[in-house]
């Protein structure tokens, strides 16, 4: 992957992400180890899904479809981008207490939760009864993997005491092993090697925390988004789910604000937006997220776009993804948002494993 943009506010700054006596202050709880062991995670997924998978009868599904919430659903975005491109099988994400009415029993339902507790998950997995469609269940445990093997459901058991974000490796893992049992996915295990072994090699030499800043992009970026909201572009076909990604790990990592637009339906109205109100439109910064194999004419607007803001006073920063399959450019795109995201909830002083407002929330809603 390669980032670039200004350089001079890195420079001006040097240093301030090296320290390991700040990175222990801010991070008791090692996220950093945690988005390290990506690569790794990814490995033991396909492993974690077996006897899962065992329990599955392979008929191809006429959909592949996954609810869940949070950082228990973007396995199945990244998996929807792939299928969308390569795919014979369409893949669903739903992220609501209820599935869609046109799921049937030709269809596939996987529920992930990583706790196994969230409450929209738990409720659409009561209408499986009524969809009557094949299901499997990712979870570390808690009621939903508790209620699945009461129904003799097949149960893909994730490894606990993560903050679900932090276990995307082993869900995504799984999910891909699970989705080429079903047909849904082309040799699943041989590219998720290949991309386990590209990101754990690029976090090594580039991206770690001991990798100084003035020799690591993840670093580098951070500096230059202090201070920014961000707008996080990508095209829908290829890498918009690693835009979400980032957003959700700038949102809860670093608890900082972000979103996502969309190439090229944002060219349709959010264009004609970057007007008002005239303050905040100067501090915002754009992440153009970009995929040498983007469509042309998706590429020709990334580059008109990278003008157009520039000049409406956004800071812009463009990350150029490498790598022959779609499968590692994209887990690629997840390992540096995440590094990015941790070393902004570092110079923002925030404790990327605390939850405070998501917490607060699933509280209050349990009274
Ligand atoms: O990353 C997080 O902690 C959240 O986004 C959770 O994933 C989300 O709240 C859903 O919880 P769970 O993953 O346990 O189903």
């Amino acid at each position: 992957m390669t980032p670039k943009g200004k350089g001079g506010a890195a420079r001006s700054r040097s240093g301030v992400l090296d320290s390991a006596a700040r990175r222990a202050r801010i991070d008791p709880e090692d996220m950093a180890a945690k988005i390290a062991g990506f690569p790794e995670q990814l490995r033991a997924g396909a492993a974690i899904a077996d006897s899962a998978v065992r329990g599955i009868d392979p008929t191809r599904p006429r959909a592949f479809v996954l609810a869940g919430m949070g950082g228990s659903a973007i396995a199945g975005d990244l998996l929807r981008v792939l299928a969308d491109r390569e795919g014979v099988v369409p893949v669903h994400v739903v992220r609501h207490y209820d599935p869609p009415a046109w799921i049937a029993p030709e269809d596939f339902l996987l529920f992930s939760s990583y706790s196994g507790e969230t409450e929209e998950t738990l409720n659409a997995f009561r209408s499986l009864k009524r969809i009557g469609c094949r299901a499997a269940v990712l979870a570390s445990g808690g009621t939903l993997a508790a209620q699945a093997r009461k129904e003799g459901l097949p149960v893909a058991l994730l490894p606990g005491g993560l903050p679900p974000r932090a276990a995307l490796g082993y869900s995504f893992g799984a999910l891909a092993h699970i989705a080429h049992h079903l047909g849904v996915l082309s040799d699943a295990d041989r590219r998720l090697e290949e991309a386990a072994k590209a990101v754990e090699e690029k976090a090594a030499t580039a991206l770690l925390p001991g990798v100084l800043q003035s020799r690591n992009p993840a670093k580098r970026i951070a500096i230059r988004l202090i201070g920014h909201p961000i707008m996080l572009v990508a095209n829908h076909r290829t890498l918009e789910p690693v835009a979400w990604r980032w957003k959700g790990q700038f949102n809860e990592n670093s608890k900082h604000l972000a979103w996502v637009s969309s190439l090229p339906e944002m060219n349709h109205n959010e264009v004609d937006g970057f007007v008002n109100p005239g303050a905040v439109i100067g501090r915002i910064a754009a992440v153009l997220l970009r995929d040498p194999e983007d469509h042309p004419r998706v590429a020709r607007r990334f580059d008109w776009l990278t003008g157009y803001l520039k000049k409406r006073n956004l800071h812009v920063e463009t990350v150029m993804l490498e790598g022959d399959d779609p499968m590692s450019r994209i887990l690629a795109g997840v390992s540096l948002g995440d590094f990015v995201s941790y070393y902004l909830a570092l110079l923002n002083g925030a404790d990327p494993s605390a939850l405070p407002g998501v917490t607060a929330l699933k509280r209050a809603l349990q009274k």
